[in-house]
């Protein structure tokens, strides 16, 4: 895949048939062929956004899917059924997943590979916790959450791979990394690739992007993109996000 800037939504648990119709319906408006935007959506609207996006320039997806292929495995969802509604990606590993539903890393990287082996592309999310950037971890924890996948993916699911730096104390605080801690982040995930033979991996940012910082971060070396949370859900905002990377 071209390094090409990525803007992705994460609607994370939010939405509605008559909200996502008029969320959707702006994008459709407004994103052209040279743009590069995929849209993750609750799992019952993946009908509906598929209607509504398939003839339009942009993809989407989930914001999460199990490990397993199928079976008895109650309130899961496998890749199949992702790819029976068109989805494009599926986010992997959030930190939400992680905190909140006890995802390991070792889970992380088979749900990476069975999405990616499946002809998926998995959004692969990792991220230190305030805490750990206090003790000085950050590299040690990205590393390790990195190179879980990494070691799990054969060449061909490596080419499906996109990567996104969260910091968790960024995500949902209105308060996003400063452009230097961005930088040093993504050249160490960066310099992690390349050692993985991913180097065309893109490397995303998110954690409180919006319109008025999104310029400065998508302008930072080795930052091939943002996964958006909260500013995704108003059109004209993910919109003027859009907008910061078009030549
Ligand atoms: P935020 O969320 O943009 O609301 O900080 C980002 C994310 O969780 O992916």
């Amino acid at each position: 895949m071209p390094r090409s800037k990525y803007i992705v939504g994460n609607w994370k648990m939010h939405g509605s048939l008559p909200d996502n119709a008029a969320r959707l319906a702006a994008l459709c408006a407004s994103v052209t062929e040279q743009d590069n935007v995929a849209v993750c959506v609750p799992f019952p609207y993946l009908a509906q956004t598929q209607h509504m996006l398939a003839q339009s320039h942009i993809r989407w997806g989930a914001q999460n899917v199990s490990e397993y292929l199928g079976g008895a495995y109650t309130g899961e969802v496998a890749v199949s059924m992702l790819h029976d509604f068109g989805c494009h990606c599926v986010i992997v590993g959030h930190s939400e997943r992680r905190a909140l539903y006890g995802e390991s890393d070792g889970q992380v990287a088979t749900k990476a590979k069975t999405a990616a082996g499946s002809g998926l592309q998995p959004i692969i999310c990792v991220g230190e916790t305030l805490e750990e950037r206090e003790s000085d971890k950050t590299a040690a924890v990205v590393t390790r959450q990195l190179s879980a996948v990494l070691d799990s993916l054969d060449k061909s699911e490596k080419a499906r791979l996109v990567v996104a730096y969260e910091p968790v104390w960024a995500i949902g605080t209105g308060r996003a990394a400063n452009p230097d801690d961005i930088r040093k982040m993504h050249v160490l995930l960066r310099d992690l690739l390349r050692r993985a033979e991913c180097d065309n991996t893109p490397l995303l940012y998110g954690g409180s992007v919006k319109a008025g910082n999104a310029q400065a971060i998508l302008h930072i070396d080795h930052v091939d993109g943002a996964l958006v949370g909260s500013a995704s859900l108003n059109p004209e905002e993910f919109l003027d996000i859009i907008k910061a990377v078009r030549p």
